[in-house]
């Protein structure tokens, strides 16, 4: 069977590739390269001995899109492609509503055209914005704070019409809480343009020395150290979680969302330390103001990813971090 990869050359998506290869799937990538390098193809070729199809596309251009559709038949796609910082696409709104919105409704039309009718999509955790309570299941309330959340939260909603109109498409829309870690070989990392505002890439940097000090936004939550909480999740146990995603969507139509997540809460202090203590390595850090638009905890819960997908997380915190240096020690 052969799955289009959107955005497969990203962090997440090359980590998935690798997964669809061992499990015995063909892979077809388009990516435009915006956020990530051609390199990585090398990589996931050294690691599996298969080499995947690749294509230089930018979704929003639907005509070199629609030549993709054209040359191959495809049994699923599974969707990365998008920008994803927050603090950019606050500053950046149209930027991100056309390549979040429109490439994803010039890939839906094409799916639509070549009857291909099976889609897995990236959506976030941050389409709970603030919970009320942890840990949050799929039927929490859905609000979102920022540009990028609307765009996850839209094409939800898209998903959802086109199903409802479409009674043979199937679409699983995993809700990933904090992607970390890298692949234990330590080959592929996360490997953007510039220094992402997340945690772990900043936990990297002052590491590194590459930042003079990592700031912990905020040590005065009401939580067990004062600092914010979070589901971090091993980059490898979300890669499997869309191999689990694409066995149910090859079985069953309609739409479904599904949290992604190991259903433990770390604290950022704990984060730091264990990333110490695993790794030998000291992270100087200060404490800093809040982050505006943060929440204070957000933990999945994934008890129906494990009903209806048989998933769950196998690796723990200790593995993100030890994984994470070991990668970001091969980049820049
Ligand atoms: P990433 O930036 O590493 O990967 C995205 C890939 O899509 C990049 O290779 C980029 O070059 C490509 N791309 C962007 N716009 C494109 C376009 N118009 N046409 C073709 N390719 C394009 O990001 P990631 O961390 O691997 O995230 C993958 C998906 O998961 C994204 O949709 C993101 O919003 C979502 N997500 C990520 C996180 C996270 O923390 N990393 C959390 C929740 C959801
Ligand atoms: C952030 C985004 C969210 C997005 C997710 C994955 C915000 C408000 N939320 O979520 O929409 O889906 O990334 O891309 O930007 N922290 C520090 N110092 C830092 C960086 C982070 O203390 O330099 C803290 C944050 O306050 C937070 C935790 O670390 O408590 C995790 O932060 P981050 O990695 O940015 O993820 P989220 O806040 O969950």
């Amino acid at each position: 069977m052969r799955i289009l990869v959107s955005g497969g050359c990203g962090y997440i998506g090359s980590h998935t590739v690798i997964r669809l290869i061992e499990n015995g799937y063909d892979v077809t990538v388009f990516d435009n390269l915006y956020n990530s390098k051609i390199t990585v193809l090398d990589k996931i070729e050294k690691i599996t001995g298969v080499r995947p199809d690749f294509v230089l596309c930018d979704m929003t251009d639907i005509a070199s899109l629609e030549a993709i559709f054209r040359d191959s038949h495809f049994d699923a796609v599974i969707h990365f492609a998008g920008y994803k910082a927050v603090g950019e696409s606050i500053e950046k709104p149209l930027m991100y509503y056309d390549n979040n919105i429109t490439g994803t409704l010039n890939l839906l039309e094409l799916m639509e055209k070549y009857n291909v009718k099976n889609l897995i999509f990236s959506s976030s955790a941050t389409v709970y914005g603030l919970p009320e309570k942890c840990p949050v299941d799929e039927k929490s309330p859905l609000f979102c704070l920022n540009p990028y959340g609307r765009t996850k939260l839209m094409i939800e909603q898209i998903l959802l019409d086109l199903c409802n109109a479409d009674k043979d498409f199937s679409a699983v829309m995993l809700r990933y809480f904090n992607p970390v870690g890298a692949h234990p070989s330590g080959l592929i990392a996360e490997d953007p343009n510039g220094i992402p505002n997340n945690l772990m890439p900043r936990i990297i940097s002052a590491a590194k020395g590459k930042i003079k000090e990592l700031k912990v936004f905020g040590d005065d939550y009401d939580t067990r150290d004062g600092t914010c909480i979070r589901d971090y999740i091993h980059v490898l146990d979300l890669a499997d979680g869309h191999v689990a995603a694409l066995n149910y969507v090859f079985k069953h139509k309609g739409n479904i969302a599904v949290n992604l997540g190991t259903g433990n809460g770390y604290t950022v202090l704990e984060l730091i330390k264990t990333f110490e203590k695993v790794n030998g390595v000291k992270v100087p850090y200060s404490i800093a103001p809040r982050r505006e638009g943060d929440s204070k905890s957000t933990y999945a819960d994934n008890s129906f990813a494990k009903e209806i997908l048989g998933w769950e997380a196998k690796l723990g915190v200790e593995d993100m971090c030890r994984d994470a240096w070991k990668g970001a020690l091969n980049y820049e």
